[in-house]
This record gives structure tokens, sequence and C-alpha cells, in this order.
């Protein structure tokens, strides 16, 4: 029988098949995920591809749509009902005839732009934990008196390959009622971690159920993001945010940890807070999602270490205090019942490993997202927060650390400082002669110096200024030189400049008159100072540790990363020296990295692996973090020099 070359794109992925293979068949001996709930019937439409026609050189392929067999059958039959798009087959029912490159469409596969913000054309194909597998079971026979349940499990094992399936307790009660209600038809939702691994029948449902839904979650310590994504398409069809309700109990992570200690009831109050937290949000972007949350059958959290424990019900006060002792560092797989997180009975929750014990599973999702691990470029990732978490490396070694920053860069502790919300200033310009300041503020659309502005500052208020505000504040008072090198605002300004103030015994900085006054002061400078010199000295040790003087490319993850920007991180001296075109804000990076390990469960092992592989540094151990400390304390460093950022 003739052999015809099949390529499978995006993944590339490429086999020789004989004449009548199905292309589903084909797909799957090459490890190309295309999803198939109904079992190649024809009639859930899962299986579609597309043959991409023309002469492919590069891959010494002709392809064209007389290489696929016609229109047949259930093919026929789908396309009627259910408005097949044009172009669009049923790789179930189609049949190699001749050498093909066939698409997988993109409504099948997550795309570049549903993983990352900055598309850089990477795409990455599904392959979710979760199976939905439609079966037709015999009916029962009184002379064959085998259970239903149990003729169910070897029509899954016939048309699956399932076999040793476990149940979860609470379907044995249902089992009958729902394969009457299905006239003996019934989709398994089969949650199979591992390719090849232990899978589980995790819910059941009457007929053919042809959706099935995921959520992925980054539990911050300031605020929880959550998307509800389809695992059988990929597709986001919701995203909602929230304030982490443990707020209440302690601003930072540390004083959440003294909250447990001090409290015997502590640790129950704050877990219990933030899966109610989880259960409203849930609700949330199931309403907008338009489906239920029994629909939920796949659930990826992430966080830091203290939310990590906090989330599972552990006490975090291991972590208060070295040796920073996670109490699990691994992977965690449970069933998000047992942690009160209202979806289906038999959904199940994924955490990412944590990397160290304040550098949590957060930083590895981050990791994930971005994958230094996976470049020959050194890269630095930072999640900058009240504790930073420092990821450097590359393919071949790579190194993590977090820092204790504070939480200035969040704009506490900052005597103008607020969190990022309408009203704060998040970017500012100041004159090099007048040293009069321009801004913008968030809710606001023109700069302070123009039209409009006055009428919608009214409206919105100018209440304060957001971390990248203050970024920007200072490295513009830096480079105007209202700041010395060494942090100190420069008093002798105050005789010729109003806007250079007599605050006590040190002097500051008038950026707004009237109401609210807000003044950046001398103390603002220093806790700035003392936070970029912690991140600083925390990244210098890991350059140390791999012996390198630069970093090729810088990645700026979280909510201030995303809003900082590059040049006055370099500008003050956040970050090491790089071209400031290869310094990126990631976005919420640790949010992105969940979301692959919802939707891929291939990311779960490759995550897993990357982390038994990453070297920990313990920063309040190393003897030189102290003077790395010391040097950063100056714009933009005492000692290390910013060759890129003149250029
Ligand atoms: Fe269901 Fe092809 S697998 S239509």
């Amino acid at each position: 029988m003739t052999d015809h070359l099949v390529l499978f794109m995006p993944s590339g992925k490429r086999g020789r098949f004989p004449t009548d293979t199905p292309v589903l068949e084909a797909a799957r001996q090459l490890g190309v995920h295309v999803e198939s709930v109904c079992g190649g019937r024809g009639i859930c439409g899962r299986c579609q591809v597309e043959v991409q026609e023309g002469v492919f050189a590069k891959h010494g392929i002709t392809s064209s749509n007389e290489h696929i067999s016609p229109f047949g059958g259930n093919e026929i039959r789908y396309a009627e009902k259910r408005d097949l798009k044009a172009g669009r087959r049923l790789s179930c029912t189609a049949k190699v005839l001749g050498d093909l490159v066939v698409d997988i469409p993109q409504d099948t596969v997550v795309n570049a732009q549903v993983v990352r913000k900055d598309s850089d054309g990477r795409v990455i194909e599904r392959n979710p934990a979760v199976h939905m597998c439609y079966v037709e079971v015999d009916e029962p026979d009184m002379h064959k008196p085998l259970g239903d349940l149990d003729r169910m499990l070897v029509q899954i094992k016939n048309d699956w390959g399932f076999s040793n399936l476990q149940i979860d307790a609470y379907l044995y009660a249902q089992v009958q009622k729902i394969l009457r209600k299905g006239d003996w038809k019934v989709t398994a939702a089969i949650h199979e971690p591992f390719e090849g691994g232990p899978a589980i029948l995790v819910a059941l449902y009457p007929g053919l159920k042809n959706e099935a839904y995921g959520i992925a979650c980054d539990i911050g310590s300031t605020t929880i993001a959550m998307h509800l994504s389809s695992l059988l398409s990929g597709r986001t069809l919701a995203s909602a945010g929230t304030s982490n309700p443990q707020i209440r109990f302690g601003e930072d992570l540390m004083s959440r940890v003294s909250y447990v200690m001090m409290n015997p009831e502590g640790r129950e109050g704050m877990t219990k807070a933030v899966r109610e937290a989880l259960n409203e949000l849930i609700g949330k972007v199931c309403k907008e999602g338009g489906i239920e949350r029994t629909d939920i059958l796949d659930t990826v959290f992430v966080g830091n270490p203290i939310m990590h424990h906090l989330f599972l019900g552990i006490d975090p006060t291991e972590l208060g205090g070295a040796p920073f002792a996670l109490a699990v560092s691994g992977p965690v797989n449970v069933r998000a019942c047992e942690l009160d997180i209202e979806v289906n009975p038999g959904a199940r929750v994924y955490m990412l490993p944590c990397i160290a014990g304040h550098v949590g599973a957060d930083a590895a999702a981050a990791t994930l997202t971005e994958g230094p691990h996976r470049q020959d470029e050194m890269m630095l990732l930072v999640d900058v927060g009240t504790n930073a978490e420092i990821v450097l490396g590359n393919k071949a070694r790579t190194v993590a650390a977090s820092s204790p920053t504070g939480p200035a860069f969040e704009g506490a502790e900052i005597s103008c400082g607020q969190r990022a919300a309408p009203g704060a200033i998040e970017r500012v310009r100041i004159d090099p002669v007048t040293l009069e300041p321009k801004y913008r503020v968030i809710g606001i659309e023109p700069w302070s110096d123009e039209p409009g502005f006055d009428e919608q500052a009214k409206k919105v208020g100018v209440t304060g200024v957001c971390g990248s505000g203050i970024i920007e504040i200072i490295a513009e008072m830096y480079l105007t030189g209202i700041v010395s090198e060494d942090g100190v605002i420069n008093g002798e300004l105050a005789a010729t400049n109003p806007r250079i103030v007599l605050s006590g015994r040190t002097y500051s900085y008038l950026l707004k008159d009237g109401e609210p006054k807000l003044m950046v002061s001398q103390n603002d400078v220093r806790a700035i100072q003392l936070g970029k010199a912690a991140l600083y000295a925390g990244i210098k040790l890991l350059m140390d540790k791999l012996s390198i003087t630069t970093v090729d490319n810088i990645g700026l993850a979280g909510a201030f990363g995303s809003f900082i920007d590059p040049k006055y991180a370099l500008v003050l001296g956040l970050v090491p020296d790089c071209e400031i075109a290869k310094v990126k804000a990631v976005g919420n990076a640790a949010g992105t990295g969940a979301r692959m390990a919802l939707l891929n469960r291939t990311h779960r092992r490759e995550i897993e692996h990357t982390v038994t592989r990453i070297e920990k540094i313990e920063t309040a151990l190393e003897s030189d973090f102290q003077k790395h400390f010391v040097n950063a304390m100056a714009f933009p460093n005492k000692v290390d020099a910013f060759p890129r950022l003149a250029q």
C-alpha cells in the first residue's frame, strides 16, 4: 500500500501513513492532540482540521484537497446539521489519500494570543488532563449479570482504551440514573494527569456532553486573578479579579504570617477568606461565560508560598523565618471539594510546584510562561511585589531567589503613595529647567498640562501616586538633579525654586499643590532606595552564582512590572544594565503559566522537571548580599556601570 506524507501544523509533526488512514488516527500516532469527544462518530465536531493547499517546497510536499477523501456519511450529516465552516473537515471521518499539510485550526489549539500578550508566533497545542469520552453502553440483560457501571467501563475501555479506570465514589450512586436518562448514551469525563498514567472517572453526563471547562487562578497577596477557559477549544470565556480578602489580616505577607502566629484561629480565618473569595470569583466568571459551576472539571492555582500554604490550609509559620521550610514543595493534585472549591464534585485542583521557601508556584508559573530554561540567551525574570521573586538563567543553568523589597513598590509606605486605581498618578515628567512636573492619572486621558485634564480631574479626582508613578517621579528627580546619586534631595534648589520645600530637617519635592497636596519626601526616596537595593542585590547574587556580569533580556512580571517603564527601571538601577528594547513587561506571567498548565498537561511535567533543576539561593544567608545592597542604594549603582542606558 502506498504511503503518504502528512504534516500537521502548527506543530510541524510529520509522518507517513497508508492510504485510507483517518486523519485523526494519523494525528494520534504522531502525538498531535486533536480533540474528540464522540470517539469518531461524527457527532461532536471537535476533531475539525483544515487542509492547506499548495506546494510546500520546504517540506517536500504538494498538498491538495484532492488528497483527502471526499465528504461522506457522518461528515455530510454533521455539515448539514451543524454548519461546518468552509474548508473544515472532520478528521475522524476524512481519510488520507495523498500527501497532506493539515492545519489544526486556531479554535482547537491555544494560539499565541491566548497564552501571551506579546505574541511571538509561538503556538501552544492543547492537551488537557480531562478527556470527554462519549460511549454507547449495552442495555442490561438478565442473562449477563454485569452491572451497569461495569458494562460502561468495558465500553470505555473498548472505545477509548482506558483500562483500570478508577471511579470517584460519589458517582456510584448516580450511574444508573445517568445511564437511563441518556438512553444508554453517556459522556464520561476522565481525568488523566499523565499520558498513559492512572485515569479516574470524575464526572458522568447523560448523552453527548460536548464541553468541559477549567479555571486558572493566580492568588496574589494583593489581587486574585482568574480565567475561565474551555478545555476543549482553549478559548478563554471570562476573566475576573478581586482583592485578596486576607488584606484585612495584614497588608503584606509577613504580617499575615505574624497574624497566624499571634491568633489561634488566624490560619483558619485566612484560609476561609481566600476560599470564599475564590468561590465568589468562580461564580462571577461562570456567569460571564454563561456556564454552570458544575461544568468546571479542572482547576489550576498558583501563588507565592504563603498564599499557596494558606489556600491549602497549611500553617505558614515555618515560612516566617530561616530555614523557610515549605510544608510541600512539589506539585499538588487534590479534589477541588477537599479545598471547599465549589465546582463539579469530581473536579481536580492542580498546583504548580514551589521553587523555594520564598519563591513560589507563581514564580514557577512565570518561568513556564517566559521559559528562561528554553532559551540560549541569559534571561532575568523578576516579579516585583512586597517580596521580589527572581529567576535567572538559560537552557544550561537556572537559579532563583527572593528578595525582601518591602511594600514601597506597591505605593505603600510612601507619603503620597496609593494602590494603582483611578485617581493615582502613574506617569510623571519633570521639566529639567523649571522643575515643573506634568503627570498622567489613571482614569484621566490627557496629561495634566493638556486641555481637558482639569475637567476630568474634577470627576475622577487626583488622589495619590501608584508604584509605577513613584518610580518615574524619583527617576525624573534624579535625571533633573533634584536628587543626587546618593538619593539626597538637593536643598540648595529651595532658594530658587518653590517646588523644593523644607519639611522638618529635610527637603521634599512638591508634585501637586491644592487638595490633596502631594509631596515626595526624603523618606519616600529612601523607601524606594531600600526596595530597589534589595531587589538589585538579590539579582546580583544570582549573577555572581552564574559568574556573569550582564544579562541578555529581562522580563518584568506582575501588575507592577506591567506598568513600569523599562527605561526608568534602568535609570534607578532596579535591574542590571540591559538593552532597553530587551527589557519587557511580561504581564501576569504567573496567570498565563497557570493557563498553560490548565490547557496542556505536558506543561505540568515541564515545569515540575524544571523546578527540580533550578538552584535555589537564600539571599539572607549570602555574605555578599550586604555589599551588593549598599552599592545598589545609589542611583543607578555605586559600582556597576549602565553603559547601554546612555545609548
Ligand atoms: Fe467527534 Fe470527529 S471525533 S466528530
